[in-house]
């Protein structure tokens, strides 16, 4: 008598802790990808911005690092398309001075030139998916690296024509404001293209016998 209900009760008991456990996998599944994107965005030099941009695209992402670098890449295009779209709704405002006109519109072409490559940049990087080994993965990955790079360039390259005493006020501090956090972002973008690159690096020279 007494032995089975020992025995049940150490049926219920595994019962409970089957439950238990797989109730705590679920959960866990769950909030993965989460943590996935909180745990990249450290090694981003704006890890706030980062989490704030991506999280929105946790279930496209999971737990993929490429799907983490093209989602970032989308985002930074995005951010570049709408600063591009500010800075050309501003051109001919009533009262601008003709240098500030012509800075203007070198950074709407810096700005476009930033969006083709980051364009171009996701777009490569699909291309770095389950198919791409070694020379071909690394061939796709430097084209991104090198992009990412020339539209942080573009984007600097724009900043640079506010630097000067050349304009002044609200409009300056618009622009500047939106051009830095777009490129907050990008660089956040090529900080996880970069360690999307080394780690996949490693796997692969690890898999070598
Ligand atoms: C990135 O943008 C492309 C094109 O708009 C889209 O097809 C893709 O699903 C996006 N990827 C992610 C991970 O957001």
């Amino acid at each position: 008598m007494v032995t089975t209900k020992l025995g049940f009760s150490l049926l219920f008991l595994n019962l409970v802790l089957y439950i238990v456990v797989t109730v705590e996998s679920i959960v866990s599944k769950r909030s993965n990808p989460i943590d996935f994107i909180k745990f990249s965005c450290k090694s981003t030099l704006y890890p706030v911005l980062c989490v704030h941009c991506l999280i929105g695209y946790a279930n496209s992402i999971r737990q993929s690092e490429q799907q983490l670098a093209i989602a970032a890449l989308n985002v930074s295009l995005s951010w570049t398309s709408t600063c591009a779209s500010f800075v050309k709704k501003n051109t001919n405002i009533r009262g601008i001075k003709p240098r500030e006109h012509r800075a203007m519109l070198d950074c709407i072409a810096n700005i476009d030139s930033s969006a083709d490559n980051l364009r171009q940049s996701a777009r490569e990087l699909h291309l770095t998916g389950n198919n791409a080994i070694g020379e071909k993965f690394d061939w796709h990955m430097s084209n991104v690296q090198t992009w990412v790079s020339a539209a942080l360039t573009y984007q600097s390259t724009c900043l640079d024509g506010f630097a000067g005493p050349q304009m002044d006020g609200k409009l300056k501090d618009a622009i500047r404001g939106r051009v830095i956090s777009v490129s907050q972002v990008t660089s956040n973008a090529l900080a996880l293209v970069n360690s999307f690159a080394s780690r996949h690096q490693t796997t692969t020279l690890n898999k070598k016998p």
